[in-house]
């Protein structure tokens, strides 16, 4: 039987590793998802084969508790929220390896003292450590973004020292349990110090910055299920909880990349301070407006149009209408794709995912390495909803909280035209000089209204 498990196990990380990489390309990721579901549906009958404690009924009510409180959510939760709900899940994940790390400590420090030997104790405080620290920061992180507490970073003079002296306090107690394993206050001050380390890596964050921080605590999730693994000597936990932990750590790493920030920044806490007080403001931009039926003559006489989708896109549901912009133009035989940044909107993959929510061919989609050089052979770009991520002060203004950020060359186009509701700010809250360039139009109103009104006009138009 024992063969057999250690087989399922193997064959559901195979799973898992092609699921990940099928996730790497959009066109693929719903099989790669598909697959590491049927691996992780493997892993868990093989494991239910070894249960002992544990009745089947038991398990089945849990599943099926779980499962309905799952898709109820996952049917629910609009596209907007889900960076919410991936903060809850990793929050989630995180517990229950706290909870498991610290179930096996008390069953075996109070039946068999012998089998807590170093690994094992090691992997228990592992799992408090990370677990705990997944579970309260991500806690925080989702009451961040909800804005069930102030997004504003909330800092106070002596905090980092103050995280070292608790990190410090973790390191010595966990020495003392390795010295004295039954000493039950010393597992209550690790319990406390690492749910405590959570809140406070957490609050000094800005919310706007939370999305990297799920990356990072979901990567932390991994790792303490990795953790989790080796204390219930569970091969396919490990390899999922590794795979987890450095796909967390490489999309961390990707996203910091893209907004010009270091990583070192980002686990210091504080991430975000240096957005959050904004940039220099320069002279104020003088802009052209251009109305719903001049917008609906550019795109008509084009015969090259790039999208740039941004937040603004996702905040005004208007993928559908860009679907049919895009329809009434490819009619007109126009060469139309979209530009897509890698951390346009507030979560990785959000313009990729609500493109083809809507039905827009993969294809279409091209990343911006790919793209950036075409720009200048373009007639009409048009940017929806998008700001900061086509500022030209990311190339220009040292100053700038965003120079050295890659962007989208939509400045180069020989005509910009940018559909947003009002000279508002971005994510990075500062002025984009883009908007007072002699080629861009600013065409102001929710995107979804005045698309839909362009479509209208181009309708009328054929
Ligand atoms: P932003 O720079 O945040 O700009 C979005 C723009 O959308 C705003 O200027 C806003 O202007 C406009 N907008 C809002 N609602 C709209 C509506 N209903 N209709 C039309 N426009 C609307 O967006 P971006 O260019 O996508 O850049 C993303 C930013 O988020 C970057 O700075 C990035 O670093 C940051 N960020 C990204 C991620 C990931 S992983 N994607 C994670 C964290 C942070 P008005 O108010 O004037 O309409």
């Amino acid at each position: 039987m024992s063969t057999v498990i250690q087989i399922a196990y193997l064959v559901a990380s195979v799973l898992f590793i092609i699921g990940i990489k099928y996730l790497g390309k959009t066109k693929d990721a719903r099989r790669g998802n598909i697959l590491s579901a049927v691996g992780m549906l493997i892993a868990i009958v093989a494991t239910m084969l070894t249960i002992e404690v544990v009745t089947f009924l038991e398990i089945f009510i849990c599943i099926l508790i779980g499962s309905v409180i799952g898709l109820y959510y996952a049917t629910k939760v609009p596209m907007t929220k889900i960076p919410e709900m991936v903060a809850l899940f990793n929050g989630f994940g995180g517990l229950a390896s706290f909870a498991v790390g610290l179930s096996d400590y008390f069953l075996k420090s109070s039946t068999s003292l012998e089998s807590l030997d170093a690994v094992n104790l090691t992997s228990i405080i592992l799992s408090v450590l990370i677990g705990g620290v997944t579970f309260t920061g991500s806690m925080i992180a989702y009451l961040k973004l909800d804005g069930k507490v102030s997004g504003q970073p909330i800092t106070f003079s002596g905090q980092h020292l103050l995280n070292l002296v608790l990190l410090i306090a973790f390191i010595a107690a966990s020495v003392f349990v390795f010295l004295d394993p039954t000493n039950l206050t010393l597992i209550l001050i690790l319990v406390v110090i690492s749910l405590l380390l959570g809140i406070l890596t957490v609050i000094p964050i800005g919310g706007a910055d939370m999305p990297v921080v799920i990356s990072l605590l979901n990567s932390y999730s991994g790792m303490a299920a990795c953790a989790t693994g080796f204390i219930l000597n569970n091969n396919v936990l490990i390899v999922a909880g590794s795979l987890v932990g450095a796909s967390g750590i490489i999309l961390t790493q990707i996203m910091c990349k893209a907004m010009n920030r270091s990583l070192t920044n980002v686990l210091l806490g504080g991430f975000g301070q240096t957005v959050a007080t904004g940039g220099q403001e320069g002279p104020a931009v003088v802009i052209k407006e251009i109305g719903v039926e001049e917008t609906a003559m550019l795109f008509d006489s084009a015969s090259s149009v790039i999208v740039v989708p941004g937040y603004g896109m996702a905040v005004a549901q208007a993928q559908h209408v860009i679907r049919e912009l895009m329809e009434q133009c490819e009619k007109r035989n126009i060469d139309f794709r979209f530009a897509i940044h890698p951390v346009a909107g507030r979560m990785p993959g959000h313009m990729n995912v609500l493109l083809a929510e809507a039905n827009i061919s993969y294809d279409k989609l091209i990343e911006m390495e790919a793209i950036n050089d075409d720009f200048s052979n373009t007639d009409l770009v048009f940017v929806v909803g998008a700001n900061d991520v086509v500022n030209p002060a990311a190339r220009t203004n040292p100053q700038s909280p965003i120079f050295g950020m890659p962007i989208l060359n939509a400045d180069k186009a020989k005509t910009v035209i940018v559909s947003k509701r009002s000279m508002g700010k971005g994510y990075a809250g500062i002025e984009n000089e883009l908007f007072g360039y002699p080629n861009c139009l600013m065409l102001f109103g929710d995107a979804k209204q005045t698309i839909t009104k362009v479509v209208g006009e181009m309708k009328e138009m054929s």
